[in-house]
């Protein structure tokens, strides 16, 4: 830890969104925007089998087409350096236009790039394939047998396994969660133009500008200087850009084979297969309690699917294993491979889809024992991190739990379910926990005084909306003692100093501490050019005074030996009231409260926005997310905004975000946490339990569409 905090309360809930003016005037500018000379335009083609391979792919038709430059498929594609060096059949992302294999319906089979977007996708359209194919497998509940673990760490237990058995009172339950999509506003795109042979420039969707351009110059075998990722804006991602996906490399190698710069965005339907989703998830939970409700156990299994060409394993069971003081626990974390593409990290990966199960089961426990949802939290509280003994670095989940259930009026919950009814509606209240590991990742920050008094602040972050930018002036504000006005931040750009990638919830930890680092090393530099220690420095005089144009600071910041000392999380709880038409199952929020310990609030502005925005993404869990795949044919048949459901405003009500707002200062100098993933995780259960205390039905299949309460 270090001696110096950021001490002062924050200004105010003050700080604007400092891009919201560019966001909403459409000034900010996505990758696909950009126009670079003699751009050229890429469209996939992707295959109409699930399993199998190409016999033969005709691709004439498109290449004498108007306008179209080449026609790229398995059969002509250069051969990617990085493709060659793991053996064909490791475990690994797919590697676009590798061979004649097909491993899952909507796979690339070719790439059709004309001068024109029209034209290019006109003539995607000519593009003809045989296919020899095979059976394929594409459901998971029916191929639960098959479930393996990828890793050792997949598996876990203390205690006596399955004590929960043992208890007085106790139940097992299954969960089962369908595939969801992160369904960005701005979908995948990319333009990459070739600069030289070796070197090479794209404006890409991604939440690491550093992990693109390390990935692009692993995958090219070229220098990583020679790559330059710009990313400045992007439209939303929820961690499906925190990998290069094949759709990228297609365009680089486009790229090189037409000579030109190539565009290439993702059609919506693409979005539903090949750049990931959170994995359809089925779950199992044994828990059991002594009749004052004393945690005596728990089991806790998940198995997810997977693609069948890479092991993605989120881990929704490892939230058993800390969530509750519990000394019986086992957890386990199974995956099963499909013809399917593969899943990706999505907000809250793990916990969300874990605690719709265990928070559930809690909830579950809670009527059994006859003792409220809250207090039977309060009997389980860890106080310290029960999994790894540690003390926790900064928990006030209590007071969490006292601020909602206030602000609820969680006084009003009947204990009876379906007892209460208001206009022909049953009433219901319902609450959950969330939790998500709040880490700090190596950040390194360049402060930059100019002569006009212009402080400049250059990282290579990326944001994906949670408004990144806004947090680190108001941090550099403080510290520096000026007006935010005064205070540019630049990022998205990979020649910038490195940053990590904007992903589990990280960057205000690493990068903000970093800013605040920085800050303080460059205010210090002022104070030695003065001799003057005490007092708030008149940048623009000294740097005058002593003829400079601008003082300059590198900071490099890291995690320290807190890291062994504490268990680090960030915590959320979630309140809803709902309301349930007992004819037609309809389910209608009334009101929902989220409370974030998420250690200081840097930009209650922006920290209000992004607790909203996760409760929304959570209710569409809860409700309506569900990507549907025909199993006759392996094929995704909802890809698309119209049938695959998420809430509009019309379905969110009123939503409360309160903050415990008390620093951590053991985890890093500015005091705060995480909060993008707790924003959603909980979210889901609290809904279900609240359907639960207005009907009676427990819904432990998501989404809880009304089909599944008339
Ligand atoms: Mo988040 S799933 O780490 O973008």
């Amino acid at each position: 830890m270090e001696s110096k905090t950021l001490n002062k309360p924050s200004s105010s809930d003050g700080l604007k969104r400092i891009d919201g003016h560019l966001k909403v005037t459409g000034g900010a500018r996505y990758s696909a925007e950009f126009n670079v000379a003699g751009l050229t335009y890429g469209v996939l083609v992707g295959s109409t089998i699930t399993h199998g391979t190409i016999k033969s792919i005709d691709t004439r038709k498109a290449a004498a087409a108007p306008g179209v430059l080449a026609v790229i498929t398995h059969l002509n594609c250069p051969k990617v350096p990085g493709y060659q060096t793991t053996t064909p059949s490791a475990k690994g992302p797919l590697k676009i236009f590798f061979d004649n294999k097909i491993l899952y319906n909507g796979q690339p089979v070719a790439l059709v790039i004309a001068n024109t977007f029209e034209r290019a996708l006109y003539a995607s359209s000519l593009v003809t394939a045989l296919y020899s194919a095979e059976k394929h497998h594409t459901k998971l509940t029916d191929n639960l047998s098959k479930a393996f673990s990828p890793h050792d760490d997949n598996e876990y237990k203390r205690g006596v396994p399955d004590a929960w058995k043992a208890a007085p009172v106790k139940l097992e339950q299954e969960y089962l969660l369908p595939s969801e999509v992160h369904n960005s506003m701005e979908p995948h795109a990319i333009i990459a133009r070739w600069d030289a042979d070796d070197k090479i420039t794209v404006w890409d969707k991604t939440q690491g500008v550093k992990d693109t351009q390390n990935s692009i110059a692993q995958t090219f075998k070229i220098p990583v200087e020679n790559v330059q990722v710009n990313s400045k804006f992007v439209g939303g991602a929820f961690g499906n850009a925190l990998q290069v996906w094949p759709h990228e490399f297609a365009a680089i190698i486009g790229a090189k084979v037409v000579k030109r710069p190539v565009k290439l965005i993702l059609s919506r339907a693409d979005m539903f297969t090949s750049v990931g989703y959170r994995p359809h998830t089925w779950q199992k939970i044994g828990i059991g309690a002594t009749v004052d409700g004393k945690l005596v156990g728990i089991s806790h299994q998940a198995v997810g699917q997977t693609s069948a060409y890479e092991d993605f394993a989120e881990g929704p069971a490892d939230v058993s294993r800390q969530l509750y003081a519990c000394p019986n626990v086992s957890t386990s974390n199974k995956i099963v491979s499909l013809n399917v593409g593969s899943p990706v990290w999505m907000r809250g990966p793990g916990p969300a889809t874990g605690t719709f199960a265990l928070e559930s089961a809690i909830d579950e426990l809670s009527y059994a024992l006859k003792i409220d949802p809250i207090e039977l939290r309060m009997r389980n509280y860890a106080e310290t991190d029960p999994e790894s003994g540690k003390p926790f670095s900064g928990k006030f989940l209590n007071e969490a739990y006292k601020l909602g259930a206030d602000n609820i009026g969680w006084s009003n919950r009947s204990p009876k379910p379906g007892s209460v009814k208001k206009d022909g509606w049953l009433v219901g209240y319902g609450m959950s926990g969330g939790v998500f590991g709040a880490d700090r990742e190596p950040a390194t920050v360049r402060a930059t005084m100019m002569a006009d008094g212009m402080l400049v602040l250059q990282t290579a972050v990326s944001d994906i909306g949670p408004g990144t930018g806004t947090a680190m002036v108001s941090i550099a504000s403080e510290t520096m003692g000026i007006p935010t006005g005064k205070i540019r931040f630049d990022m998205g750009d990979s020649s910038l100093p490195p940053a990590p990638q904007q992903g589990g919830s990280t960057i205000t930890s690493s990068v903000g501490s970093a800013v605040y680092l920085a800050c303080n090393d460059l205010k210090e530099k002022f104070h030695q050019l003065t001799g003057d220690n005490g007092n708030q420095p008149d940048y623009i005089q000294i740097l005058k005074q002593h003829n400079l144009q601008k003082l300059e600071v590198t900071t490099a910041s890291k995690a320290g030996a807190e890291v062994d000392k504490y268990a680090m999380y960030s915590w959320s709880v979630h309140f809803v009231v709902v309301h349930v038409n007992p004819a037609t199952g309809v389910v209608k929020l009334d009101k929902v409260t989220c409370v974030a310990d998420s250690g200081r609030i840097i930009s209650p502005k922006t920290a209000r926005s992004q607790i909203i925005g996760g409760a929304i993404m959570g209710i569409g869990m809860a409700l309506m997310e569900e990507a549907v795949i025909d199993h006759r044919y392996g094929r995704v048949v909802n890809g698309n905004l119209a049938d695959y459901h998420v809430p509009v405003n019309a379905d969110i009500p009123q939503i409360e975000a309160l903050f415990v707002n008390k620093p951590d200062f053991n985890i890093n100098p500015i005091g705060a946490k995480g909060m993008g993933e707790i924003a959603l995780i909980g979210m889901a259960a609290a809904v279900a339990n609240a359907v639960y205390n207005a009907t009676g039905k427990r819904v432990r299949n998501l989404p809880i569409t009304p089909d599944k309460l008339v």
